[in-house]
């Protein structure tokens, strides 16, 4: 048998060594990235040696296979190697760099905070929460059954007037207020029950410092047997004195909405002069808080229930309103405006 050397094992043995002198010598990273490419690329001299296997005899080809892959793993290695070494070089020559001090921290990223609508609604979660109520989140696009006939407000109502309305093309609706919650809570829930439901809502209406298309609510609502004015009355103190923090002192006047029965409208005494009268309450000594009443029994009926066995109380919180007065906003339209010279404030 034929035992002298095949040609190709010196034409490899060039090859490699070639290879390995030009990547020793590599300048840097990107140098160093067009020389694999060249190599064991694709289309790369080394990779080529692989796809000749099939043009040589037979007997040679088990011997050629394994020196071509030889070089691949020879190559492969001193590519690794220079890497390594351009990476460290570069590394050593930040650290000599005697402008570059390693012991100064780095630029904190910016991080988010949440918009103050989100503190204010949180805050409202967890106290109602501690207090046994569900939070419930409820479709922002409504039927006209949820929205407005369930709460006794028909289609020929003049209560319609007072939510000018976003309709779809289907006949639903953008919602109006969150107490179109209210039937489905009922639906949901067997009684007694009671739950939280804050939002965004919808009115087609121009706008200005104090009116907005979107705006946020929370509303509660609470059923039970023999819920009574006096019930809501002690509820709404005890939960707005953990809102607010402070003890307040509440009234009810009378107010109509077609969904409750009676109707109210809840005034706190004037925390800046304790009721005595000053320019923030307009010398009248009570601020106007939230809407609320007894659920009216056309109501209940809607949800399901008996207004025989079970009553209920319910309010609607106007949590935009909540959050200006909190934080002396001026202008409701700043809250969903997105101007960070507004949102970085908090
Ligand atoms: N949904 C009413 C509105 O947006 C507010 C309201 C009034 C809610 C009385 C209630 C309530 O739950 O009892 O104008």
């Amino acid at each position: 048998m034929n035992q002298a050397t095949p040609s190709w094992r010196a034409e490899l043995h060039a090859l490699t060594q070639d290879w390995l002198q030009r990547i020793a010598l590599a300048a840097d990273l990107a140098g160093l990235r067009e020389l694999e490419v060249a190599s064991v690329g694709k289309k790369g001299d080394v990779t080529a040696l692989m796809r000749r296997v099939g043009t040589l005899p037979p007997e040679e080809r088990r011997d050629y296979g394994a020196a071509a892959g030889d070089v691949r793993t020879q190559v492969d290695q001193a590519l690794a190697d220079r890497k390594t070494a351009l990476e460290q070089a570069i590394l050593d020559a930040e650290l000599a760099d005697d402008t570059f001090d390693e012991t100064v921290p780095g630029l904190l990223p910016k991080r988010g905070h949440p918009h103050p609508l989100s503190l204010v609604q949180a805050e409202i979660e967890s106290v109602f929460s501690s207090m046994g109520f569900h939070v419930l989140d409820y479709p922002e696009v409504e039927s006209e059954f949820d929205n407005f006939e369930a709460l006794n407000i028909p289609s020929w109502h003049p209560a319609r007037d007072m939510q000018d309305t976003f309709w779809l093309q289907d006949g639903h609706l953008l919602r109006t207020h969150t107490s179109s919650g209210q039937v489905r809570a009922m639906q949901t829930f067997a009684p007694p029950f009671r739950a939280v439901f804050p939002g965004k809502v919808y009115r087609y209406e121009a706008t200005d410092a104090s009116h907005e298309h979107t705006f946020h609510q929370v509303e509660g609502l609470l059923v039970d047997r023999h819920v009574s004015v006096a019930h809501l009355l002690d509820s709404m103190r005890t939960l707005l004195s953990a809102i607010l923090k402070t003890d307040v002192t509440v009234r009810l006047r009378p107010g109509y909405f077609p969904f409750v029965e009676p109707g109210f409208e809840l005034d706190i005494q004037c925390r800046v002069c304790g009721g005595k009268g000053c320019s923030v309450c307009k010398q009248s000594g009570w601020l106007e808080l939230l809407p609320c009443g007894l659920v009216h029994p056309h109501v209940l009926r809607a949800g399901g229930l008996d207004p025989e066995e079970w009553q209920g109380w319910a309010f609607g919180l106007g949590l935009s309103r909540l959050v200006m007065m909190r934080f002396g906003v001026p202008d409701v339209r700043l809250l969903l405006s997105g101007d960070t010279r507004f949102l970085t404030q908090f």
